[in-house]
Order: C-alpha cells, then sequence, then structure tokens
C-alpha cells in the first residue's frame, strides 16, 4: 500500500498526556498506557483509530469503562466521544522474540528500544504519527539494576523507576532501556547555567571506551550554544550504547541509544576515522535535540527537514573541530559514492519524497546527505548572516511544533524577501543535475593592458528519473575563482546564480587568458563537465588556491588516466604520476590533504564515470586498472614513499586528533605503496610493533594485499576474539583485500565462521556489505556473488526487514551492466520477489530496483 504526501490529513485527536508502565519480562512484558486524547479542532473526520502492531490486547477502557475496539493487523479502532476522554489498555509483546530490532527488543540480556519512524505501534496501540505531540511519564518495573527512559528522573524504589519528559514529542522520540549496565559520568554547565549530568551507559568491560565519546558529547553542547544559540534543555542527558542495532544512532529525547560502533572508542581498538565518525554521531544525535526534537516533522515525507539539517550542522561542527577542507573533500566523496549513485538509479527519489511503502527505506543518502548539500546551497544564495537569522526566527516560530519544508522555506523568505519557489525543485526534483561548460575569451584592444573579456557559458540539464520524466531547470550557486596563466588567482572567488537552461557570466579586466577554477568547495550537488586537458588538471592542482577543487583536479587527472587505461589500453598517465608526485613532495600541505590526493577515484567512481561516457563497465578491468595504476604510482614514487612514510611516524602518544591521524593517514598511504615494492616487510615490523588499532589494521591490510597475512591474520583473530567491533572489521578486511576472483569464495567461508551471525546487523554487514562494497568481487562474471548475497538476505528477511531491504541496494546499480550480469541479477531480483511472505521493506526494494 502506498502513502502519498498528498494525501495528507490532520490527525482527528490529539495527545496531551501520555502514562506508561513497563512490567518488562523477557518473552511476555506488560504494557499499560493511559492516554489523554482531546477532539482536533483543525481534523476533517473524527474517527478514533490507533496503530498497533504484533500486539496482544488484553483489555482497553474509554473514561473507565470497558471497550471492545474492532482490531486488524495494522492497528485498531473504536467509537469514542467527540469530546476529551481517556483511553486505557493493557497490551503483552515479546522483546525476546524480537528479532527485528524495532519496537521493544533484547540484546545481550538488555531491554533497549527503536521507535523512529514507526516502532512505537510494536509496544502499545496509538497515533504513531510525528504530528501528535505528547507529555510522557514512563513506569518501568523489573528488578534489573538500571532502568532508563525519556526526560528527568521522578522516583526510583526496589524493583521500579518513574522518568516524566516535561517536553511534548511524537511517539517516535520515546525509549526505554534497562539492563545490567555501568555508565561513565560527566558534566556539562550551560551558558544560562543550567547543570546537566550526563551519562554513557554500556555493558560492564566497555568503561574504557566511553572517555572519547563524553568529550565529544561536551564540545557538541558548547559548539551548539556558541554557532546557533541553541541550549540544552533536561538536567540529564544519557547515551547508551547497544550492540544489536540496525542504524548509527537514535536521538530520543535525553536518551540517545546508539549502535557501540558508534560510540564505543580507544586508541587500542578504533581506528582514528572510528573516532572521527564517532565524534560526528555523536554531535548528529545531540543536535537533533533543536533540529528534529524541539521542531520535529509534520509527517515523514518531512524526514530531511531534520535530517538534511542536522547533517549540515554535524559536517560544520566536524569542520570547526577539525580541518574544513577535508572534511569537505570526505563528504564528497561519500555523496558522490552513495548519493549520486542512488541519483542515477532506479531507487532516484526527490529529497522530500512523495510516496513510499515503508518509511524506513527513506532513510537515505538522498534525504540525509543531499538534503544536508540542500541547506549549504541554501546558505551559499542567502548568506551567512542571513541563514543565521532565518535559523535564529525558525527557532523562534516553530518551537514545540511539527513542521514542513514549506515552514522551512518560509523562515528564508522572510528574513530575506527572497523568493525561493525555484529553489524548492531541489527538494520535489530527483536527479543530478549535469553542469555543462562552455568558454570564450576575448583580449582587449592592443596595448589596452587589463582590457580582456572571460565569458564562462553554463548548461544544466538533469536526465529523468522513475516516475519524473521532465526536470526543470534549478538555481545552482556555482562557486568560480579564477587563475591567471603564471598560478596567480586573478579572480577571487565569487557565486555565480544559475538560474537558467542556459546563462553566461562575463569577468572583464584581464590581462590574459585564465584558467577557471568552478565549483569551488563543490558549492552544490550536480556533475560537471568540462573538456580540460591533463596539463590544465596539473596546473590546477600545482596552483589552486580552493583546497577542494585542488584535489578535485588531481582526482579528475586520475580519473581520466583509468579511463584511458581502461577503455585504450593505455599506459599508465605521466602527468598524473608527476603532479601526484609533486603534490606529495609539497611540504607546505597538510599532510591529511596529501593523503587524500593520493587516493584514487573508487571502483563505483570509475563504473559510474565509463557509463556515464557511454562505456559499459567491467569491474575486473576496473580493479586491473585501479591495480596496474597503483603498482605505476608505487615504483614511480619510490624514494618519495620511504620518506614520507618514516617522516609521518607519529612518536607522542597517541591523539585521534586532527594532526596525528593526518600523520598516519600519509604514512600509511605511503606504507601501502612500499607493500607493493617490499613484499610486505615494513608493513610486517608496522604490525608488529603498533599499539593503536589505526597502526594495527593498516598494516594487516597491507600484509594481506601483499598474500603475505595469513600469519598476521590469525594473530589478530586470536588478540581480538573477545571483542566483537574489533572482529567486525576483522571480517570484512579479509574479504575487501582479496583477489577479486576469491572475494565469494572468501565471504562464504566466513559466513560458515562460528562468530558469524545474522542476529547482529553490525555482523551480516561486515561480511556480506563487505562483498557489496567490493564491486570486483561481488560482480563476479559466474554470478556466484549475486546468488550468495541473496541467500543470505532470504535468510535474514524473516528475521530482520530493514536491515535486509538496505543491503538489496548493491544490486540498483544493475543496469549499467552487461546483458550477462543482468540476466544473473534479475534472476536474483526475482527469486527474492518469488519469496513467499517476503516483507514489506524488501518487497518495496526490490521491485523498485527491478523496475517493470
Ligand atoms: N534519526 C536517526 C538519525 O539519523 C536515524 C533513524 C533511522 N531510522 C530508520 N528507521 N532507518 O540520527
Ligand atoms: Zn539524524
Amino acid at each position: 500500500q502506498t502513502i502519498r504526501l498528498s494525501d495528507y490529513t490532520p490527525p482527528a485527536y490529539l495527545v496531551d498526556e501520555v502514562h506508561l508502565t513497563f512490567r518488562l519480562n523477557p518473552s511476555a512484558t506488560r504494557v499499560t498506557s493511559r492516554i489523554a486524547f482531546r477532539p482536533n479542532p483543525e481534523a476533517r473526520e473524527r474517527r478514533f483509530k490507533l496503530d498497533g502492531e504484533g500486539l496482544k490486547l488484553i483489555r482497553a477502557m474509554i473514561d473507565g469503562e470497558p471497550v471492545t475496539p474492532a482490531l486488524s493487523d495494522a492497528g485498531l479502532t473504536c467509537d469514542a466521544p467527540d469530546a476529551p476522554f481517556t483511553w486505557e489498555a493493557e497490551v503483552e509483546i515479546d522483546p525476546e522474540g524480537n528479532t527485528a530490532l524495532e519496537g521493544l527488543y533484547m540484546s545481550n540480556g538488555m531491554y533497549c528500544t527503536q521507535c523512529e519512524a514507526e516502532g512505537f505501534r510494536k509496544i502499545t496501540y496509538y497515533p504513531d504519527r510525528p504530528d501528535v505531540m505528547a507529555v510522557f511519564t514512563v513506569r518501568i518495573e523489573s528488578d534489573l539494576p538500571v532502568l532508563l527512559s525519556n526526560g528527568n528522573p521522578v522516583e526510583r524504589g526496589e524493583g521500579f523507576a518513574e522518568w516524566h519528559d516535561p517536553w511534548p514529542k511524537p511517539a517516535y522520540l520515546f525509549a526505554l532501556v534497562a539492563g545490567d549496565l555501568v555508565n561513565h559520568p560527566g558534566r556539562f554547565t550551560t551558558k544560562s547555567g543550567r547543570e546537566v549530568d550526563l551519562n554513557i551507559w554500556v555493558r560492564p568491560g566497555d568503561e574504557g571506551k566511553c572517555a572519547f565519546g563524553m568529550e565529544a558529547l561536551r564540545a557538541s553542547m558548547r559548539w551548539d550554544e556558541e554557532k546557533y544559540g541553541r541550549e540544552y534543555d533536561l538536567d540529564l542527558f544519557n547515551i547508551v550504547a547497544v550492540d544489536d542495532f540496525n542504524m548509527g544512532a537514535m536521538e530520543n529525547k535525553g536518551l540517545n541509544v546508539f549502535n557501540s560502533s558508534c560510540v564505543l572508542a580507544s586508541p587500542e581498538t578504533s581506528t582514528d576515522a572510528n573516532f572521527e565518525r564517532i565524534e560526528a554521531i555523536i554531535a548528529h544525535e545531540y543536535f537533533h535535540n533543536w533540529t528534529g526534537n524541539r521542531i520535529t516533522c509534520r509527517d515523514w515525507f518531512q524526514l530531511c527537514l531534520k535530517e538534511g539539517l542536522t547533517v549540515f550542522r554535524d559536517s560544520q561542527f566536524t569542520a570547526d573541530m577539525r580541518s574544513a577542507p577535508v572534511k569537505r573533500i570526505g563528504d564528497v566523496i561519500t555523496l558522490r559514492a552513495r548519493q549520486f549513485r542512488e541519483d542515477n538509479g532506479p531507487l532516484a527519489h526527490p529529497v522530500r519524497p512523495e510516496s513510499f511503502v515503508e518509511i524506513n527505506n527513506f532513510y537515505t543518502a538522498t534525504v540525509y546527505e543531499k538534503g544536508a548539500e540542500l541547506i549549504g546551497m541554501l546558505k551559499t544564495l542567502v548568506g551567512d548572516d542571513a541563514y543565521y537569522r532565518a535559523l535564529d526566527l525558525y527557532f523562534e516560530r516553530h518551537d514545540g511544533q511539527a513542521c514542513t519544508i514549506e515552514d522551512w522555506l518560509a523562515v528564508f523568505e522572510d528574513v530575506t524577501g527572497r523568493d525561493l519557489a525555484q529553489f524548492k525543485r531541489w527538494y520535489e526534483e530527483a536527479g543530478t543535475p549535469r553542469i555543462d561548460v562552455e568558454e570564450s575569451w576575448t583580449p582587449g584592444a592592443p596595448g589596452a593592458q587589463g582590457g580582456g573579456t572571460y565569458t564562462l557559458t553554463l548548461r544544466q540539464h538533469t536526465p529523468p528519473t522513475p516516475g519524473q520524466e521532465v526536470k526543470n531547470p534549478r538555481v545552482i550557486p556555482v562557486k568560480v575563482g579564477l587563475i591567471g596563466p603564471n598560478g596567480d588567482e586573478v579572480a577571487e572567488t565569487r557565486v555565480l546564480e544559475l538560474t537558467e537552461a542556459e546563462q553566461s557570466f562575463a569577468f572583464e579586466g584581464l590581462t590574459a587568458k585564465p584558467v577557471p577554477s568552478i565549483l569551488r568547495e563543490f558549492s552544490a550537488p550536480v556533475i560537471l563537465n568540462r573538456d580540460s586537458d591533463a596539463a590544465e588538471r596539473a596546473f590546477l592542482l600545482a596552483h589552486d588556491t580552493d583546497p577542494f577543487n585542488r584535489w578535485e583536479a588531481g582526482r579528475a587527472l586520475a580519473r581520466e588516466g583509468l579511463m584511458a587505461m581502461i577503455v585504450e589500453g593505455a599506459a599508465p598517465d605521466r602527468h598524473y604520476l608527476d603532479a601526484i608526485e609533486r603534490v606529495a613532495r609539497d611540504e607546505t600541505l597538510d599532510p591529511a590533504f596529501r593523503a587524500l590526493a593520493l587516493g584514487l577515484p573508487s571502483e563505483e567512481d570509475m563504473a559510474q564515470a565509463l557509463f556515464d561516457a557511454g562505456h559499459t563497465p567491467d569491474p575486473q578491468a576496473i580493479w586491473e586498472a585501479l591495480d596496474a595504476l597503483k603498482s605505476a604510482r608505487a615504483h614511480a614514487m619510490q624514494d618519495i614513499a620511504a620518506t614520507l612514510y618514516d617522516a609521518h611516524q607519529v612518536r607522542a602518544p597517541y591523539r585521534p586528533d586532527a594532526e596525528q591521524s593526518g600523520a598516519r593517514s600519509l604514512a600509511n598511504a605511503a606504507l601501502a605503496m612500499l607493500g607493493r615494492l617490499d613484499g610486505g616487510a615494513r608493513a610486517q615490523a608496522q604490525y608488529d610493533a603498533a599499539d593503536n588499532m589505526t597502526q594495527q589494521l593498516a598494516a594487516l591490510t597491507c600484509l594481506v594485499r601483499a598474500n603475505a597475512g595469513d600469519a598476521a591474520v590469525q594473530a589478530f583473530y586470536d588478540q581480538w576474539r573477545h571483542d566483537r567491533l574489533v572482529i567486525d572489521k576483522w571480517f570484512g578486511l579479509q574479504i575487501l583485500n582479496a583477489e577479486p576472483a576469491r572475494a565469494v569464495e572468501v565471504t562464504r567461508r566466513l559466513t560458515q565462521h562460528p562468530d558469524f551471525t545474522l542476529k547482529n546487523p553490525n555482523r551480516f554487514r561486515a561480511v556480506l556489505g563487505a562483498l557489496t562494497a567490493f564491486p570486483a568481487g561481488f560482480h563476479d562474471p559466474s554470478g556466484a556473488g549475486y546468488a550468495l548475497l541473496t541467500d543470505w538476505l532470504l535468510k535474514l528477511d524473516p528475521l530482520n526487514p530493514q536491515t535486509t531491504a538496505r543491503m538489496c541496494s548493491a544490486f540498483e546499480t544493475w543496469r549499467r551492466y552487461d546483458a550477462d550480469r543482468q540476466t544473473l541479477i534479475k534472476a536474483q531480483l526475482d527469486r527474492l520477489l518469488a519469496q513467499p511472505g517476503l516483507s514489506r521493506d524488501t518487497a518495496e526494494m526490490v521491485g523498485r530496483i527491478r523496475g517493470n
């Protein structure tokens, strides 16, 4: 059944107050609810209808009188007064039997909840929609030592605890946690003097992995006060780490629940990248307290209202905490890998979708990451000052409300007087715009210094996406600067506002034809097409003042060289090798930036680029070209690689900050080059000496790639077998670094390992997700990769539809491959669709991927 944005109707009844009592029992938890309803004056019809799924109704009463509601799979309806009344119900649920990890479930003996988007209906009957906001009081009865819910503690006694959350909230922000947990405490004083107790709750044994998360939380709280004027609003803020969790983390009011992989950190067990990600996710969930909780979404079509904005805010935070250019480059790499892929395939959908079958399928890169890009473009278009004034107005006007994208755009219109009707297309139309660039140069009159005019003509078009044939021109902020022939910047960055299908922009007063630096900072999520040559790319890589475009020039050089290797059988490009060596040697450049510049386009990037250029990508050929380029580069750069490796060894005690992690990433990039030449000798030495996971894992990866890793792989397992997060890495790296022809076999072998389990999404993703992240292995011409993935998706679906459905996106690019591969994939898609009882989640995903 398809739900549509255009069918939105206001709720028939509103809720003022909710009282919940949980009598916890692993297989038979009783939940009693007392809910104060009142008719919604804005409603068009007065039907009393509550959502509920998988609940055993024990009894129900309205104003103290027993009632017999009409029950269905999706909930109940009942005659109800056209006046305020009290609903009471008791239901029974089975947390232990809940393998979907949605609603109330158990993970390693602890009770926990995940309600976003529609999980609360698996806990009790309720109007489970975000525009119904209520004040919750929760009583938990259990002998477990730690009993937590949202808000502030009211009473704690023998075998029970009571909690009260004074802030009205939708049911998706409800949370409950109970278990044998220990806490890492902290404190924060808000700028107006509120003393807040902070806790990170973990299973005994994980206490030593909380300190970094606590500091990240305190930094986030300070940052939101300073940057957005947002203060925390309760006396307590709890974070809980849960091992079995479908996603990263969840912003429940005052009780954030985290996948343990997104909060637990220690130098011995976490890489630098893990630390950075943990800091960002803690910030993200904390920032939701204002952008998501105090101001929430009217309906799930507005998901980007909270997610796009909160991702944008957490990116700003990371940019401030670490290096802004490095953060931007990293964000663009993931945007292209995940969102462009989505936007250019069968799952393309607008940032604000117009229909869905299962909302869990729309927690996508488009809603999150493209949603964040839209906020960034808006900020570029209106300017920083107007942006922060609009945000102040948003918080003032909409605090306590459930809002829409229209509300969001209206604050910008009111603050700036600007008409954002055209900008709104970004929310409504799917697809990645292409911008084609043409340039012309008119020299000044002879003898007239500086009379030259350089003109850029930009043309935009967006290819059709499923269900949206016609695309309209968007407003696209294109940041441009000009570099003169001697390498100096002759025109500083300015924002060109492209609003038409085609538009020209003139730069006057120039003495010589410049080289343009277009789309600086990646100022819009578009694909820029511009004919250029290797010499010009190398020039920009050497001279651009915009770090993003400098990196981009190197990336384009690498991509074009790889294309020539794959399509024409060319040798590795000398321009690239020379230019990249100059960057690597440039001591004025940040080591983290140099490490990024040494990165190569991913196999996925190359497949898309080849497809866009009219070729059928061959995953094995792509892998081989990348391998050949890496070897050529290792040979060309062996001296500098050894120098870089030695010069960037960190001697100081481990810190996960930008400076040290930048040095380690450059040293490890050098190690990877050297590993191609020395058979893994240096990597073995680094492995043996490593005292932190970044160094240990980089060395192990290098050894496996050099086919010299067997002993280290076993030693690593023996060392870390007790630590599930580290063992997840162990599983993944063996697949990701296998020979392509062996990847499926390695994956199959690892699914037989005693530590492999369907019950834990992290472990499932570590194994099957690794295979799908390795195109040359997954797309084995035999189809064995497709069949293996499908075997496991079919096993997982009855237990955990959400994680199954998400992983189906491995097939979303199928139409770009050759006919044989398409046939093989189609057979697996059909096999999935033919499965009796396939979940709604998976059925929707596979149906959309397959098309008709
Ligand atoms: N709101 C959470 C976050 O972004 C994610 C919830 C994901 N929910 C889901 N059903 N996939 O922080
Ligand atoms: Zn979020």
